[in-house]
């Protein structure tokens, strides 16, 4: 800890509980006869509830205000569907943004709630949320909920159960128009029109076997075993046994974290390919490698079952400035992948500039195992991103430069970075 930390931090607060006081989004919506309270990612651009950037929110309001972090988290749990599913995208307030809801090429379960998931980062969310205020009462409120979610996940989308899920559109990984997909989606020129169609031609096969679940297995073209969100989904299956084991219910707990163990190992062997060295997402039911060299073959390093020579090629790759290591780092996209671009690609989003979320996993497993002068580097860089250019929604690995979306919540988790190693009550 430094003074210039210190210093740093006051500024970066105020700037974040300005920017949260902007983006919250306060109401009541006549469709579902509930009222809402969340921060949305961007106003401009984004203006409805997305579940992962909803769980980043609350972790960062869990720092600035417990009960508002309880609440943004309950927001996201009101429409939870019967089966336990989570909408990716809540469109509460939807009469008021037709506009960005026009060309959005989702599947829908209504005009107000999408049928895709996102990263299963819910149980982190939980625990920063009753770790920082909201204790154990609202534990035992939550939990059924969110132990919902990871059984609809368990049940739904991993129907082998071989320990991976499945995702069945490219933007359910959270990292829409990653190259890994390209090949895969029939992609040869990397054009919105070109992304716009395969997602379409996605969506449709969707509607065409009716959303259900076995039909989707049997013939979607899309079904991907997403290196990335399997990290998640073993990290928070882990977190949440602990979260079991912290309300007494030791059955739920032990579950919970044999499930999270599968998880693990299954992606630290099966996606696991020696000849390059990186994880790789599997396609179809022949669980085929797609291209790696992406951020998402770097995050298995938050597993504490992956072993120290694998860290250390991960910590030579993020160190390597043909790979991940830009002076701000993490690039999405390494430098010697083909599609690899510093800056912005006509909105095509993950095809190489550096996201503040997937830094804060990055520098978490660092940390983890013991690498904590490089995790330092990652978050120094990632907090002077947002002094520099605000909190955007991406930026160049190369200049600093701030891309994409103004005002875009989750990279506030800078903040948590920061305030972490200044005060401690790390989420390790
Ligand atoms: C973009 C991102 C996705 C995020 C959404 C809202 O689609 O790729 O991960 O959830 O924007 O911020």
């Amino acid at each position: 800890m430094t003074l210039t930390d210190h210093q740093r931090l006051g500024d970066l607060k105020a700037a974040v509980q300005d920017l949260y006081r902007r983006n919250r989004q306060q109401g009541h919506a006549a469709w579902c006869d509930r009222d809402y309270d969340f921060v949305c990612p961007s106003v401009e651009r984004y203006p409805f509830q997305w579940f992962w950037d909803s769980c980043f929110h609350a972790v960062v309001l869990s720092r600035l205000d417990p009960e508002r972090a309880a609440t943004e988290l309950r927001t996201l749990l009101a429409n939870q569907h019967p089966d336990g599913f989570l909408s990716h995208v809540t469109f509460w307030q939807r009469e008021r943004h037709e506009s960005a809801v026009a060309d959005y090429m989702i599947r829908w379960r209504s005009p107000w709630l999408s049928d895709s998931m996102q990263p299963p980062i819910l149980a982190e969310a939980t625990a920063a949320v009753a770790r920082r205020g909201g204790g154990l009462g609202f534990l035992r409120e939550v939990l059924p909920a969110v132990r919902a979610f990871y059984d609809w996940c368990h049940r739904v989308r991993d129907p082998d159960g071989d320990g991976l899920i499945v995702v069945l559109e490219p933007h359910e990984t959270g990292m829409d128009q990653s190259p890994s997909f390209d090949a895969y989606l029939g992609i040869e020129t990397a054009t919105p029109e070109a992304f716009a169609a395969a997602w379409r031609s996605v969506a449709l096969k969707h509607v065409e076997v009716d959303r259900r679940s076995e039909r989707v297995h049997a013939a979607d073209r899309f079904m991907v075993a997403d290196v990335f969100v399997n990290t998640l989904y073993a990290e928070n299956q882990r977190v949440l046994a602990d979260l079991y084991a912290q309300v007494g219910d030791t059955v739920s707990a032990d579950e919970l974290r044999s499930r999270a163990d599968r998880t693990a190992a299954a992606v630290l062997t099966r996606c696991w390919v020696a000849e390059d060295s990186d994880f790789h997402a599997l396609a179809d039911e022949t669980q085929v490698p797609l291209p790696g060299g992406t951020v998402a073959g770097l995050l298995p390093v938050l597993l504490a079952a992956t072993s120290s020579h694998v860290v250390d090629g991960i910590a030579a790759r993020l160190r390597d400035r043909d790979e991940f290591g830009a002076p701000f780092p993490v690039p999405s996209v390494a430098r010697t992948h083909p599609a690899f671009r510093a800056g912005p690609t006509r909105d095509l989003l993950w095809r190489g500039p550096t996201w503040i979320n997937t830094n804060w996993y990055v520098a978490r497993g660092l940390r983890r195992h013991g690498h904590a002068g490089l995790a330092a580097r990652i978050e120094d860089a990632s907090v002077a991103l947002v002094e520099r250019s605000g909190f955007r929604e991406y930026f160049n690995p190369d200049t600093g430069v701030g891309y994409g979306a103004r005002g875009f919540a989750w990279s506030a988790l800078a903040f948590e970075m920061l305030v972490s190693r200044v005060e401690g009550d790390r989420i390790s």
